[in-house]
């Protein structure tokens, strides 16, 4: 079935849905994006994104091409018009349509806004049920990426190499042998006390929104959180490891580099936290 695509204010066909040549997201990857999740038709921490959209385009000095309450009937539109009731919804943003230069056009290029659907299972999931493997990698991305830019070809190198390893997806890990995060997604592990462990929020990860509830609910739970930056090696002795992102919500990691963690099976605790992360989040769907 063809998808209506959101292309600078207009619902098109998505064989009709497109942007210039000289885009400067095409051309110099000057752009951001955000990914929401939608189960039973509704958006899963929107306002979370939207946050997070507008703190990329001022770290950019790039122009909001609307506010939050009018991008936020722009998703409930195309959510409508797609019929979507489990996917996600794909929003870009960059700086416009200019003469390629590095120089950025004058302040007033209109900006370009893109969303389109993508229909997915997010609920259930073989995945979540075997848990996932990953593979490390040296992380050799920019150093801002707390700001969501397009600029995914590393993520998309790293992911590929721990495919070829026989991997679901890549950790990456900095220069000094701590996990930063996996290719799409943030990283933690649980201690053999218990305690959820992931990197601090800073330059160096994303400071991804499902995080953000994750860790809110596992101390509200009375679950130890602590945020510090762990080893490659700490992580391949913890009793339990798992991922979070809007599409994975709370996936369990089961295998770091050919080493299998606890029975080798998904983890109480994990289990535990994708399970009142999905009650939350489906209670507070808008
Ligand atoms: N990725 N870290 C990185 C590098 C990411 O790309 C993402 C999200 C996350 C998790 O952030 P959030 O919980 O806000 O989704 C962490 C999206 C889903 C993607 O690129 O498809």
């Amino acid at each position: 079935m063809s998808r209506i695509v959101y292309v600078n204010g207009d619902f098109v066909p998505e064989a009709d849905a497109k942007v210039s040549v000289f885009d400067r997201g095409f051309l110099m990857a000057d752009g951001v994006y955000e990914v929401t999740t939608v189960v039973g038709g509704r958006l899963i921490d929107f306002a979370g994104h939207a946050a997070r959209l507008e703190r990329s385009l001022r770290a950019l000095d790039m122009t909001s091409p609307m506010g939050t309450e009018a991008l936020l009937a722009v998703h409930r539109d195309l959510v409508s018009r797609n019929g979507l009731e489990e996917g996600l919804v794909y929003l870009q943003v960059t700086r416009g349509v200019a003469d390629r230069d590095f120089a950025y056009p004058a302040k007033g290029t209109a900006p370009t806004l893109v969303l389109f659907t993508q229909s997915l299972a997010v609920l259930e999931r073989e995945s979540v049920k075997r848990g996932i493997k990953v593979a490390s990698v040296p992380d050799l991305r920019w150093a801002r990426r707390d700001i969501k830019t397009v600029q995914l070809l590393y993520p998309s190198m790293a992911k590929m190499a721990a495919k070829a390893q026989g991997a679901d997806d890549a950790w990456m890990v900095d220069e000094d042998g701590h996990v930063t995060e996996g290719s799409s997604n943030n990283a933690y592990i649980v201690t053999s006390a218990g305690t959820i462990v992931t990197r601090p929020l800073n330059h160096a990860i994303l400071h991804g929104i499902t995080r953000s509830a994750v860790l809110r609910l596992a101390a509200e739970t009375g679950l130890g959180v602590e945020e510090r930056p762990f080893l490659l090696a700490e992580a391949k002795v913890a009793a339990e490891a798992f991922i979070t992102s809007a599409s994975a919500f709370v996936t369990p990691v089961v295998e770091i580099d050919g080493t299998a963690l606890g029975d080798g099976r998904p983890g109480a605790v994990t289990r535990r936290l994708r399970e009142i992360y999905i009650e939350e989040c489906l209670a507070k769907a808008v």
